[in-house]
């Protein structure tokens, strides 16, 4: 392979073969033994008392917010800038996403504002530990206990984070992985819904699998005690997702020395904004996530073309980087139609506060969504510190001569 190519995500190995083949040569291909120790070493991993594997992490999501009792017409906090089911997850259980401007320094939900959008219909707080940096859970859970609102933490892209030195997932009353594509545990699609309390681990079941109660090595029961979906994984999938956790350590370790060697490098780049980590913020730098100032560049006024532009020269210049979403949540459709699946539910639903989303009142989710680019596959392994270096090397030029940008 050329100096300077990338090395797709994830690295697959004889371990990935072996263990999905094991699974293959078995005969239980739905919940099968790969889901069961798939769940056992997720939840030790992380350090909770239970996990359940799912087919995705937006399950998961749902699962949390049915999990914590919530019904139709609560509300819950979101951050504006996220991933689109970290919010639609709440719409799923006939709730209402209230969202929270993000702190432009953390990419995360400011929680110095979570207080002004609690409402009395608010029972429960998503924390998204976007991008692999995490969220200040003192301040999260401290609001929480004062307002007794529950904690579902999104880690969909934080696997391994910290906060404190404990991990992400570990804070809340339950938690969401993702297993998918991008995930630095992939099982090609796939999830975790962890939590410490056996209540909310059996609600949770239930909506995971039809609304039955019983465990998955049990006889059917063929009876519906609560609304329930399809959320189970197959055991192949699980089987991938049991040889990619082997590896995650590794990869995480890997993850943090290439963002280290691209934070030094980039250290002194004119205009450009790079994430950081303030003690005792542990990111896993799942997407190490590049500002350019649009204000010292003369370019407030058309942030989003010009950072287009200024992403066009990069790749150009052979740097792996793209712009992740280009909308804050209250800029998207359905919630400026404020209409999920018709006549306006579920924000029509007679339990409903009647209330808009003012698209003004984001501003640091909408800076965000125009100044910045993302990097995921230069640093995972087994792209290295070389792989690093040559992708800094890219920036810097681009960035010293952004006045030859049209
Ligand atoms: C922050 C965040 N939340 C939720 C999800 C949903 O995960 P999945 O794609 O596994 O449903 C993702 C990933 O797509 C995500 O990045």
């Amino acid at each position: 392979m050329p100096e300077g190519e990338i090395k797709p995500w994830p690295e697959i190995t004889a371990r990935d073969r072996e263990l999905v083949l094991a699974s293959l040569a078995g005969d239980r291909h739905s919940f099968g033994p790969s889901n069961q120790k798939l769940q056992e070493e997720f939840a030790a991993w992380n350090g909770n008392k239970h996990a359940l594997v799912t087919n995705s992490g937006t399950a998961a999501l749902h699962m949390g917010i049915a999990a914590c009792g919530l019904s139709c017409g609560d509300e819950v906090l979101v951050p504006a800038y996220t991933w689109s089911s970290s919010a639609t997850c709440i719409m799923h259980h006939n709730c209402l996403p209230v969202f929270v401007d993000i702190d432009f320094r953390t990419m995360n939900m400011d929680p110095d504002r979570i207080e002004a959008a609690i409402s009395p219909k608010t029972k429960a707080i998503i924390p998204v530990h976007l991008h692999g940096l995490p969220m200040d859970m003192d301040k999260v859970m401290a609001i929480a206990k004062k307002r007794h609102l529950h904690v579902i933490e999104d880690c969909c892209q934080a696997h391994g984070a910290t906060w404190k030195g404990k991990k992400v997932g570990t804070f809340g009353h339950c938690a969401a992985f993702s297993f998918n594509q991008n995930k630095v545990v992939c099982s090609g699609e796939g999830g975790a819904f962890v939590t410490d309390d056996a209540d909310l681990l059996e609600r949770a079941q239930k909506v995971w699998y039809f609304g039955e109660t019983h465990d998955p090595s049990q006889k059917e029961e063929y009876h519906v005690y609560a609304l329930g979906w399809m959320y189970r994984a197959p055991d192949a999938v699980a089987a991938f997702g049991r040889a990619q956790l082997e590896m995650l350590d590794r990869n995480l370790a890997s993850m943090k020395a290439n963002a280290a060697v691209l934070a030094a490098a980039l250290k002194a780049t004119p205009h450009l904004l790079l994430p950081e980590a303030r003690e005792p913020e542990g990111p896993n730098w799942y997407n190490y996530t590049l500002r350019f100032d649009m204000k010292a560049l003369g370019h407030e006024h058309d942030a989003g073309a010009f950072r287009h532009r200024i992403v066009k020269a990069l790749v150009a210049e052979g740097v792996d980087t793209s712009v992740w979403q280009v909308f804050s949540l209250p800029d998207m459709t359905v919630f400026r139609a404020r209409n999920a699946y018709g006549h306006g539910c579920p924000w029509s639903c007679p339990h409903s506060r009647q209330f808009e989303y003012d698209r003004e009142a984001y501003p640091m989710a909408r800076r965000h969504a125009d100044w910045h680019t993302g990097m995921t596959t230069p640093i995972r392994h087994p792209n290295g510190p070389r792989q690093a270096e040559l992708t800094a090397k890219g920036i810097r030029k681009v960035m010293e001569h952004i006045g030859d940008i049209p």
